[in-house]
């Protein structure tokens, strides 16, 4: 078994309704000042805005509201923290909530770090600026409304500049993990369906790869089975009647351990392409996610039929055991079970219409590059720039 460590986690409310808790949560916190970071209009124009706004002012609570559209810049960020840092004396901002998308509750935990900090959020980015977090930020809690990426759960914001010279990188402190998220499957109803097929897509590519990654360990093993297990339930029928809570349940479950998985054991290729992919092109994460899980997989398990490796824990093994999770199914062997993964992921990815590389905007001559930017250093088996050239290929 190899070693390994888990850092901390977000204390967890879930439960349909649970958003409800809020007011209560700030004041056992005596916060009652705070930032709130919203998206875009579906949350707003719900019944829960209106209730959670009431609430809030029932509490005596002071909020500053901003509303976030698509995955945040360096800008956003900053902005946001200049606001909160004008304001003086017994105005101060104690503490951030962030109610949205991943995009969303990314930009809260980036104000929350960088409200203590100096500079702009770019000086602190993984492979961009030159200086590192101390981990400081101000209380944190999460309200994801749609389920996905699992940022309620992780210690690290995505923060992205689009274009030739663009990137996307992370914000990352282990001490970044949000102290509180609440998952309030209600809150996702107001989620579009092709909103809900990304994020969902998401979840479960970052289930399988947390779960056979490199870094992949007994505690995220059973957890990443069991929420494979529950979104291969929930993923179709979410995404065709968006008011069934049980189906949003188990995709809400799914997303937020999808990120504990992700934060304590790692993902794979399709992540790995995902980074420089998101930044040269303005492609959602999930989509680009969804887009490619299903050629990633059938290339990967490919070569792992071919290793001929024994023992209990191979590759294979691993991803047979996810498609037996993800289809509800057992085929009675490990080809049978890795071949119903690539046939469950391509069936979600059909119905949901999840676009090939070339509807979204790319030229072929885009994807060498793609590959040569790509890092994949957790992925089950060592893959060349060829072979996550031709991955890409086979979904262009
Ligand atoms: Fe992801």
């Amino acid at each position: 078994m190899n070693s390994f460590q888990i850092t901390r986690l977000p204390e967890l409310r879930f439960g349909a309704g649970g958003s409800s808790q809020l007011s209560q949560i700030l004041q056992d916190r005596s916060l009652k000042n705070i930032a709130l970071i919203l998206g875009g209009r579906s949350f707003k124009q719900s019944p829960a805005y209106d209730r959670l706004i009431e609430s809030l002012k029932k509490a005596h609570i002071r909020y500053t509201e901003f509303s976030v559209v698509g995955e945040p810049s360096p800008e956003t960020v900053d902005s946001i923290v200049a606001t909160l840092k004008a304001v003086k004396d017994q105005s101060r901002t104690e503490g951030v909530v962030a109610i949205g998308g991943g995009s969303v509750i990314d930009t809260g935990k980036a104000v929350a770090a960088l409200y203590t900090m100096e500079g702009s959020v770019q000086e602190y980015l993984e492979g961009v600026g030159t200086r590192k977090p101390l981990g400081t930020r101000l209380p944190l809690i999460a309200i994801p409304t749609t389920s996905g990426t699992g940022a309620e759960a992780t210690k690290n914001a995505v923060i992205s500049r689009i274009g030739p010279s663009g990137f996307k990188k992370s914000l990352r402190h282990d001490n970044f993990v949000p102290d509180v998220a609440i998952l309030d499957p209600e809150l996702t109803i107001s989620c579009p369906p092709e909103v809900t097929a990304a994020s969902g897509l998401d979840a479960i590519t970052q289930l399988l790869e947390a779960y056979t990654c490199t870094r992949a360990n007994p505690f995220t093993d059973g957890l990443s089975l069991k929420a494979l297990e529950l979104a291969g339930k929930g993923f179709l029928t979410a995404y065709r009647d968006g008011r069934n809570l049980v189906a949003r349940s188990q995709m809400a479950y799914a997303a937020y351990i999808s990120g504990v998985c992700l934060a304590q054991a790692g993902l794979g290729v399709v992540h790995g392409i995902a980074s420089p992919m998101g930044g040269l092109f303005p492609i959602p994460h999930g989509i680009v996610c969804g887009s490619l899980v299903v050629s990633a997989t059938r290339f990967t398990v490919s070569r792992a039929m071919r290793m001929d490796d024994p023992s209990e824990d191979s590759v294979l093994k691993r991803y047979a055991r996810a498609g037996m999770a993800l289809s509800g199914k057992d085929a009675g062997s490990d080809n049978g079970n890795a071949a119903l993964l690539i046939k469950t992921l391509e069936r979600f990815s059909t119905e949901t219409k999840m676009p090939l590389l070339r509807e979204l905007g790319l030229k072929e001559s885009d994807l060498s590059m793609i590959a040569s930017k790509t890092e994949a250093k957790y992925h089950p088996i060592p893959l060349t720039v060829q072979d996550i050239e031709t991955i890409l290929k086979d979904r262009y």
